[in-house]
């Protein structure tokens, strides 16, 4: 069937938008701006060592916000708060249904895939890695295996 074929030449199939994050200098305030002025619902912090950040969830109804703040001095998104000293939106994470061939599609089409290129864990266990915004028209894109429990 014509559906299927078309289906089946995504190369990258999204499921949907997980999650956004912004790289914020102090979390504890940023977790109060969203929880009193916006009346949010915000987990609680979390600090992911090797990856070099402490995050929170934030509630957003339809999907959630990350908060992160760098943690210890090689923290990855340092450099971004020094070029942005009030935060900033960071990066989005996409879902995807089939994780390798998104990760073989990427490498592919000559997309760069950020760190030694391999993809990574995260803390809730899932596969996720994060395309370079040199070949994204300038966003930086992290893309997640999609499970059903999530
Ligand atoms: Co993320």
């Amino acid at each position: 069937m014509e559906n299927n074929d078309s289906e089946k030449n995504k190369k990258i199939k999204i499921k949907g938008l997980d999650h956004l994050s912004v790289a914020v200098p102090d979390i504890e305030k940023a977790i109060d701006f969203y929880q009193n002025s916006f009346g949010c619902e915000v987990s609680n912090t979390k600090i992911l060592e090797n990856q070099g950040v402490k995050i929170a969830y934030v509630d957003l109804g339809n999907v959630q916000l990350e908060l992160m703040e760098p943690y210890g001095e090689t923290s990855p998104i340092k450099k971004f708060l020094d070029r942005n000293s009030s935060g900033g939106i960071h990066h989005f994470c996409l879902r995807t249904e089939d994780f390798e061939r998104a990760l073989q599609t990427t490498r592919q089409e000559g997309m760069q895939v950020l760190g030694d290129g391999s993809a990574s864990i995260s803390h809730h266990g899932k596969k996720f890695f994060f395309i370079h915004p040199k070949d994204t028209f300038g966003s930086l894109i992290e893309i997640e295996e999609d499970q059903n429990d999530h």
